[in-house]
């Protein structure tokens, strides 16, 4: 079974990345696969600090009541849902954070589906800072498509309401079926190619 995990990066009581997140969840288990919906809604992971890297922490440490269980749930998972909110042409600092907090091969070598959401007509920038800095030292490796969801509150696929243009949710189904081909695929290559003790930090 192919088990992903879907990333929504928004800590908004509201957010349409969570909203959002809860839909592809359910659409993934449609196409036979399971999913894990990790919405920063929910969880505070804890601003990235040197106390991580404590090799005794104390056990209410956040970074092991709540980031380790994270950490646990994303090293279970084949591939990532990566649904980013854009924020002053941004990607949420919550989310970059999650990122910079994955130091343990949580996402390496597992295909990533960017899936940027717009209030408006935005979404391009948060895709381009993704593909620019999201991959280096974590090894996510970004599938060639992404979706872009613009005037998000519009997106209510199977709703006589869904204001969406009428090409975005077959685009969506399509990209989650090559996600969860490549995650899949990426299995072998980690179990037999992939050595993270040579490649500790990306050039
Ligand atoms: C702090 C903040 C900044 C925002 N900046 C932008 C922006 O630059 N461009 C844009 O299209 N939408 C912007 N929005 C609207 C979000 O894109 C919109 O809320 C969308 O639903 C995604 O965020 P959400 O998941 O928090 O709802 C911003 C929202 C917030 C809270």
């Amino acid at each position: 079974m192919t088990h992903i995990a879907v990333i929504a990066g928004s800590n908004r009581s509201e957010a349409q990345s969570h909203r959002i997140g809860v839909l592809i969840a359910e659409r993934l288990t449609g196409l036979g696969a399971t999913s894990d919906l990790i919405s920063l809604r929910d969880i505070d992971v804890p601003m990235w600090h040197e106390s991580k890297r404590d090799k005794n922490p104390p056990a209410d440490s956040p970074w092991v009541t709540v980031w380790r269980p994270v950490s646990e749930r994303l090293k279970a998972a084949d591939g990532v849902v990566v649904i980013t909110p854009e924020w002053h042409g941004m990607v949420s600092p919550m989310l970059k954070n999650l990122l910079c907090c994955c130091e343990e091969g949580e996402l390496a070598f597992k295909p990533g589906y960017i899936v940027a959401v717009s209030g408006g007509a935005g979404g391009a920038y948060p895709v381009s800072e993704l593909r620019t800095s999201g991959y280096k030292n974590t090894y996510l490796h970004w599938l060639p498509d992404h979706l872009i969801i613009r005037n998000a509150g519009g997106f209510l696929p199977g709703s006589p309401d869904d204001k969406a243009p009428e090409f975005l949710e077959p685009r969506m189904m399509h990209g989650l079926k090559i996600l969860t081909a490549y995650a899949e695929a990426a299995k072998k290559l980690r179990a037999e190619v992939v050595d993270l003790s040579i490649l500790r930090n990306g050039m």
